[in-house]
């Protein structure tokens, strides 16, 4: 069985009551069920975690080597300046889809910025809690027809 492990960055917790014209208002806790469900339609197990730490992100994208056949990664504002996030995703060598609620690129110019855009497989952005299933959708054909 696949496995699919979901990282979301800083304040995702907060997904529900944050900006909600922009975030939409669906908590992380919805949106994570969605993705569990999506996975498990396609027979696959999908692991969700968020933290508001940086250090925890890049421990958990390096012990996805071996364990997980794919990431989806929600850095949030780390996506914008983290190397060390970066450099994970580059040690893991475990195909990551980098993923956003927002248009990233149709909002501020510091959000335009993505370290992470050219170590990923791809991207997935600005379809608010939806971006996720995308990405999900996307990552697991991508494995199927490799
Ligand atoms: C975000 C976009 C980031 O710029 C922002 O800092 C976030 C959320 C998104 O999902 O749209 O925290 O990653």
């Amino acid at each position: 069985m696949r496995r699919i492990l979901v990282v979301h960055g800083p304040n995702l917790d907060a997904l529900g009551r944050r900006e909600p014209s922009i975030y939409g208002t669906e908590t992380l806790a919805q949106i994570d069920a969605k993705i569990v469900a999506a996975g498990a339609r396609r027979d696959v197990e999908v692991v969700c975690r968020q933290s508001n730490h940086e250090g925890d992100l890049v421990t958990w994208i390096q012990e996805a080597t071996g364990t997980f056949d794919g990431v989806l990664l929600n850095a949030g504002a780390l996506t914008h300046g983290s190397l060390a996030i970066r450099d994970a995703v580059v040690l893991s060598g475990v195909p990551t889809v980098e993923v956003h609620l927002s248009n990233v690129d149709a909002r501020e110019a510091f959000r335009r910025v993505s370290v992470l855009a050219d170590v990923v497989v791809g991207r997935v952005m600005g379809f608010r809690g939806a971006s996720y299933t995308a990405a999900l959708t996307a990552l697991l054909d991508r494995l199927d027809s490799e």
